[in-house]
């Protein structure tokens, strides 16, 4: 016999300063019944940074950036796997578990920079472009990977262009990404003009007005910010380096310019940490709930499945990048 789950209750105090009391007793009955689910289908969640703290710090069997989901998910030990996060990391996951079943709660989880090219764009630039690699972010479809040379995350994207030895790449989808990746090497980047609908929105004169009002903060920008962002930012890495730049330096007041749950997230484990909270939400991230999730591991549902032979061409891609 199985021992119960721990209750709802005691997952409380971890979130309690962030998640107010009226509001976790809508909470409470989906979590308890999410624990005793994960038991009996030997299933685990992967949850990206940007889900909201009840479903990051209660249900979530493993945390992360892109980067480290798609490198933890190759080492999950069980039968499921519900990806807590968008359409693309469910597919990524998918790739490096094919026998797994894969669960994504609600499929419209999407991604402005996924929609903004297809792999009919990819075969003309490879026309337009012959002999010059394609790096591909990791925020894209598996028919895209799966015309790509290699993938990145905002993670590793400059160790990624740097490993290929060229003078010249093509990196996409997202334009702005690629712009702060040049700035850094001296490799060539041919963008692509996709945006992240949650960051393009983060402007320099937003960061100039809140070092106006909160003297001494430290700026974070993610890398998927416009180039001026970044610009005036104090540090940019993708959401795990931004968190770890909260641990390592302990600023005493810091704004992440990013989505809105990532504050939330690190702010619980750091209660030191003064978070000045300008953000925007992702709609796509927002998707995801705990009821959509119980609903996910109670009837099974929405199966991740990618066509096998899209699948084994995108996998190389993945796995040429998790090599590195
Ligand atoms: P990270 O890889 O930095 O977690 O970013 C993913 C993402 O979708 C950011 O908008
Ligand atoms: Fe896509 Fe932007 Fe949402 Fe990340 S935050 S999933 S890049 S739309």
């Amino acid at each position: 016999m199985t021992a119960a789950p721990p209750s709802a209750a005691y997952l409380y105090e971890r979130v309690r300063r962030v998640i107010p009391p009226i509001e976790w007793s809508a909470f409470s009955d989906d979590i308890d019944a999410i624990l005793a689910l994960k038991r009996e289908r030997n299933a685990v969640i992967l949850a990206h940074n940007y889900q909201t703290p009840e479903i990051f710090h209660c249900v979530a069997d493993i945390v992360g950036d892109s980067l480290a989901l798609a490198r933890k998910a190759m080492e999950v030990d069980a039968d499921v796997i519900v990806l807590a996060g968008v359409h693309f990391m469910a597919e990524t996951a998918k790739l490096l578990n094919p026998q797994k079943t894969v669960l994504i709660p609600d499929l419209g989880a999407g991604c402005s920079l996924a929609d903004s090219i297809t792999a009919e764009d990819i075969r003309l630039l490879r026309q337009r472009y012959p002999g010059v690699p394609i790096v591909t972010y990791v925020n894209t479809s598996a028919e895209v990977k799966a015309e790509s040379d290699i993938c990145c995350t905002s993670g590793n994207a400059k160790a990624v262009v740097e490993s290929l030895g060229v003078a010249r790449v093509i990196m996409l989808p997202d334009e702005y990404l690629a712009q702060n990746i040049a700035a850094q090497t001296d490799v060539e980047i041919i963008a692509w003009q996709g945006h992240c609908e949650v960051h393009e929105r983060f402007t320099p004169a937003d960061i100039r007005q809140l070092r106006e009002d909160h003297p001494g903060v430290s700026v974070l920008a993610h890398p998927e910010c416009p180039p001026e962002v970044v610009a005036e930012a104090d540090f940019s890495g993708s959401t795990a380096a931004m968190s770890d730049y909260v641990g390592r330096e302990k600023p005493a007041r810091v704004v992440l310019m990013t989505e809105c749950s990532m504050s939330d997230n690190v702010a619980i484990a750091h209660p030191e940490v003064d978070f000045i909270r300008p953000c925007n939400l992702c709609p796509h991230m927002k998707r995801i709930t705990l009821a959509n999730i119980r609903a996910a591991l109670e009837q099974n549902r929405h199966l991740v499945t990618i066509d096998p032979q899209v699948a084994d061409r995108a996998r190389r891609a993945v796995e040429r990048m998790l090599a590195i």
